[in-house]
């Protein structure tokens, strides 16, 4: 299985004494108990399962899939059922994936050759979809579930520029994402999403389709 850089580090690191830094506290907090404003504070919403499911109707994916903010495991587990292994990693456990807490901005996986998808912490959005273009081999793909402004933004143009997505499929019929995973308190959604799906090394037009 796959072990992270800096966890052989901080291992190596605990061993010899604990000082501590930002990333052990996030480390500390995720392995007792965060508060429910703390969960806020993590940006967890949880996407609608449907959106993975029509992503897999119009791409293919690696056999092996990182998962890098999982949440409860709302895409993970479609993956799974569509016959991916998946790597479901998060930086607070909320019940599914790897149970130790994974900062994915400071940590990464040893020789992985997968694809990476999430919805990640949108204010972390940009960061995410840079650290996952590192974190992949080239050809390999990055598939974000993403708001549609993202589109827009200087230092995302910038971005854009330099590394455009493949394909945007935009969401037609908006799909809902559920704070804390709290589908019953939404009905419909003021926000339009979009599946964003890059593949490492492309360097052509962008092409945009729509989907649901
Ligand atoms: C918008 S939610 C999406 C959850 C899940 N991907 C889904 O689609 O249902 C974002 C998730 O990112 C996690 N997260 C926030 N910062 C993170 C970080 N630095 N590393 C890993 N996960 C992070 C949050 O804990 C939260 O579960």
């Amino acid at each position: 299985m796959y072990e992270t850089h800096s966890r052989e580090r901080e291992r190596e690191q605990q061993s010899r004494d604990w000082t501590g830094n930002q990333n052990s506290i996030y480390k500390t907090l995720g392995a007792s108990n965060h508060t429910e404003s703390e969960r806020h504070e993590h940006d967890y919403y949880a996407t609608e399962p449907k959106a993975m499911e029509l992503l897999l109707e119009e791409e293919q994916f690696a056999p092996v899939v990182w998962e890098c903010a999982c949440g409860e495991g709302h895409l993970a587990k479609v993956l799974e059922k569509a016959g991916h292994e998946v790597i479901a990693t998060d930086l607070i456990y909320r019940g599914y994936g790897d149970t130790e807490p994974m900062d994915f901005l400071q940590e990464t996986l040893d020789d992985f050759e997968g694809d990476i998808i999430t919805n990640p912490p949108y204010k972390f959005a940009l960061e995410f979809v840079q650290r996952a273009l590192d974190s992949v081999q080239p050809g390999r793909k990055v598939a974000m579930f993403l708001k549609l402004q993202f589109l827009e933004g200087k230092a995302r143009k910038q971005f854009f520029l330099n590394n455009p997505p493949k394909v945007v499929y935009v969401s037609s019929s908006r799909l809902l994402c559920a704070m804390n995973g709290d589908f019953e308190k939404i009905q419909s959604s003021a926000v339009a999403y979009a599946w964003f799906v890059w593949e490492k090394g492309f360097s052509g037009n962008p092409i945009i389709k729509w989907i649901n």
